[in-house]
């Protein structure tokens, strides 16, 4: 019986990954390899470490991706790579990559955008999904609000101005003294803390009723650290994590909201690294109830970057034709 096998290739920022997908949704393998540690030093990703990382680690991480998957290059149908946006530096070592293994191969190169790829994390984690639906997509580069209109066409309905939401999370974990990426350390503490010892703003945006803008949130978070070490005060860390989870959480599930009432969507999804925060999957799911919509969320694992996402998404460009010829090139800044 015939099925169709996918691999993905994933290398935008500090994960080298790839993985094997069966039938657009059945992960066959998936291989991380995360540079977390040595960005770490530097308390953020370094991009020229990063491409150098991915330079070194993407043949063995695509080797081990095929031999997991008991699949061989010959089996598969299609080869599909991240090429935007992400570090061009990055992104530039999985596409070459792609690009010669395709042509060596004789098999097509499917192109996926990064976002896409974190949107289809939701197929993967429950297989009846179907497009139309609203999606929320948090990440350490990007927070939209996406009109899934099928598994190939959107509409972002809804964008950061400014930081994105884990930006947010990280830019004032490193304030409060966590090491890099810090979003997770802040849902650690956030357990232990009072969410409602800090009342922190809900910054205005011009724009879009849909648009977030997390900067003055985060300047907010580091003035208070800043004051209360020049007076020479203590502040509760845990206090202020959960008060800042709460704000992120309450800010992406309010717009979240509003843009399914008034876009008359009764399905809402969660995806990107963002969604793996106790806190945003509590509100939104909460507010999806209360409001009877349909909800879902990818299973942690699949949060963060990963190959199976772009294999996924690229079995459903591949179904829709869309591939790319030896010309395709990366791109750093690219909406969807
Ligand atoms: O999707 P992702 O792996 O990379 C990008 O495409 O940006 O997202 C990484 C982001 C980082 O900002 C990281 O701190 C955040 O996701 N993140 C979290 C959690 N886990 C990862 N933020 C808050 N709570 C978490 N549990
Ligand atoms: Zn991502």
């Amino acid at each position: 019986r015939y099925s169709m096998l996918i691999l993905g290739i994933e290398s935008s920022c500090d994960e080298t990954a790839a993985s094997v997908v069966k039938d657009c949704r059945t992960i066959l393998s998936s291989v991380v390899s995360t540079q977390i540690e040595e960005h770490k030093k530097y308390g953020g990703v370094v991009p020229e470490i990063a491409s150098r990382r991915h330079c070194e680690n993407i043949l063995g991480v695509v080797r081990q991706a095929l031999d997991e998957a008991d699949v061989s290059l010959y089996d598969l149908d299609g080869i599909a790579v991240t090429y935007a946006p992400g570090l061009i530096g990055a992104l530039l070592v999985g596409v070459s990559f792609a690009k010669a293994l395709a042509m060596s191969a004789g098999k097509p190169l499917i192109p996926v955008h990064h976002i896409a790829g974190h949107i289809a994390t939701n197929y993967l984690t429950f297989p009846d999904l179907e497009p139309p639906y609203l999606c929320l997509v948090a990440s350490g580069g990007h927070s939209h609000i996406i009109e899934v209109l099928s598994y190939t066409e959107f509409r972002v309905a809804g964008r950061t101005h400014d930081d994105a939401a884990g930006e947010c999370f990280d830019k004032c974990a490193r304030a409060m003294g966590f090491p890099y990426p810090g979003g997770v350390h802040i849902d650690n503490a956030a357990k232990t803390g009072d969410r409602n010892a800090f009342r922190l703003p809900h910054p205005a945006v011009a724009g879009s009723e849909f648009d977030f803008s997390f900067s003055g949130l985060k300047t907010n978070v580091i003035n208070l650290l800043h004051n209360a070490e020049q007076k020479g005060t203590e502040i509760n860390r845990n206090d202020l994590a959960a008060s800042l989870q709460g704000t992120i959480a309450d800010i992406l599930t309010d717009k979240t909201i509003k843009a399914a009432e008034a876009l008359s969507y009764k399905k809402v999804t969660l995806a990107g690294g963002v969604s793996a925060n106790t806190g945003v999957r509590a509100a939104l799911s909460e507010a999806c109830a209360k409001k009877g919509f349909e909800f879902y969320m990818p299973e942690k694992k699949l949060c963060g970057d990963n190959g199976a996402m772009i294999a996924c998404q690229g079995s459903y460009n591949f179904i829709a034709g869309i591939t790319a010829d030896e010309s395709l090139n990366a791109i750093a800044t690219l909406s969807m």
